[in-house]
C-alpha cells in the first residue's frame, strides 16, 4: 500500500488525479495539501474541500502557500483561460464549502505526517513546489524520511508550455523547484516529455461518465472547459498531466526513465527551465557532481496509462 500526500492546485487535471488517488486500491491517500497555481490559494483550497465533500474523500485538507518562496518574485495572472475562473471549469462551485480544514499550514502537515510515518510516505506534487520547499527549509531531515517524491513538472527534451523552455508548475516557483530537485531524497519527474503525449478524448471521458458513476459525471462536467482550452494542441481532448504522476506511483513499468543531477534556471530568459546532467554522459567534473541523482521520465505507454485511469475511476 502506498501512503500518499497529494500536493495540488485544483485545477481540472488535478481533480482527475485526486479521484484516481482516492479510488486506487493500492493507494492510501493520507493527506491533501493545497498550493497556489491554477488559481489563488483561496480558490484551490476551496476546490479541494469541494471535491473532498462531493467525492467523500476522508483525507484531511491542509492549506498551503499563497506566494512563491522568494517573495520578491512578481506573481503573474491566474490562468483562468485554462481552468476557468473558479479553477474547475466554471461549474459554479459554491463560494464557501463548509468542510473543516486541518489547522496546520501545508508544510507543517507534511513534516508531521512524514515524521509519523518514517520511510513510508510518497509525496505526489502536481502544482508549484512551494510547500515541499518550505517543509525542507523548516526541517531538512525529512528528506531522509520520505519514501519518494513524484512531481508533475518540467520538461527536458521537449518545449515548455508557458515559455519556450519552461513548464507551468516549475516556472511558477523556480526557486522552490530547485530546492526540491537538489535535496537528498528521491525525486521522480513526470514532465511534459510524457504528459503532453498522454491525452484523453472528450468521447472517452464521456463514455466513462455514461456508466453512471456520480463522481465521474462531475469530473466529466468540470473537464469540458479545459478540453475546449486544449483545442490548439489536442484533437477534442485534454492532457492528463497530473494523473500521469499518480499512475507512476502504482505502475512505474509504464514509463521509461533517465537519471542525473537536476537544476532549475532561476531568472533570465530561461527562467524556470529544468536541466538534467544525465548520468553516463561524459562531462568534465563540475559543481553538480555532489548533487543527488534524480529520475526523469522520458517515455510513457500513453494508452495503457489512460486505460488504467479509466479502470481505476
Ligand atoms: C501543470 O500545470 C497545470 O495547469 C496543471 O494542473 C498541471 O499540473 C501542467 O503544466
Ligand atoms: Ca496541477
Amino acid at each position: 500500500m502506498h501512503k500518499v500526500i497529494y500536493d495540488t492546485d485544483p485545477g481540472v487535471d488535478d481533480a482527475m488525479a485526486l479521484l484516481f488517488l482516492h479510488r486506487h486500491a493500492d493507494i492510501d491517500l493520507i493527506g491533501i495539501t493545497t498550493v497556489f497555481g491554477n488559481a489563488s490559494i483561496e480558490t484551490t483550497t476551496r476546490n479541494a474541500l469541494f471535491l473532498k465533500r462531493e467525492w467523500n474523500i476522508p483525507a484531511p485538507v491542509a492549506k498551503g502557500a499563497s506566494v512563491t518562496i522568494d517573495p520578491s518574485r512578481k506573481e503573474g495572472a491566474w490562468p483562468t483561460f485554462v481552468h476557468g475562473d473558479d479553477g474547475l471549469g466554471n461549474i459554479d462551485v459554491p463560494e464557501v464549502v463548509d468542510v473543516p480544514l486541518d489547522p496546520r499550514p501545508a508544510y507543517k502537515f507534511i513534516i508531521d505526517t512524514v515524521r509519523a510515518n518514517p520511510g513510508e510516505v510518497t509525496l505526489v506534487a502536481v502544482g508549484r513546489m512551494t510547500n515541499l520547499a518550505l517543509a525542507l527549509k523548516e526541517d531538512p531531515d525529512i528528506a531522509g524520511l520520505v519514501k519518494q517524491v513524484v512531481i508533475m513538472g518540467g520538461n527536458f527534451y521537449v518545449p515548455g508550455n508557458v515559455t519556450p523552455v519552461a513548464e507551468a508548475n516549475i516556472h511558477g516557483d523556480p526557486e522552490a523547484a530547485d530546492i526540491v530537485l537538489t535535496a537528498p531524497w528521491q525525486v521522480v519527474v513526470i514532465g511534459l516529455d510524457v504528459t503532453a503525449i498522454t491525452t484523453m478524448s472528450r468521447g472517452y471521458l464521456g463514455e466513462m461518465a455514461a456508466r453512471g458513476d456520480k463522481a465521474v459525471q462531475l469530473l466529466d462536467k468540470l473537464s469540458q472547459f479545459y478540453i475546449d482550452f486544449y483545442k490548439h494542441a489536442v484533437e477534442d481532448g485534454m492532457m492528463v498531466h497530473d494523473s500521469c504522476a499518480c499512475v507512476y506511483v502504482v505502475a512505474p513499468e509504464l514509463f521509461t526513465t533517465i537519471s542525473g543531477a537536476m537544476r532549475v534556471v532561476c531568472g533570465g530568459i530561461a527562467d524556470g527551465q529544468t536541466i538534467v546532467k544525465q548520468d553516463g554522459r561524459r562531462f568534465p567534473p563540475g559543481d553538480w557532481d555532489d548533487l543527488p541523482s534524480q529520475i526523469a521520465c522520458t517515455g510513457i505507454q500513453s494508452q495503457e496509462v489512460i486505460d488504467l485511469i479509466r479502470d481505476t475511476l
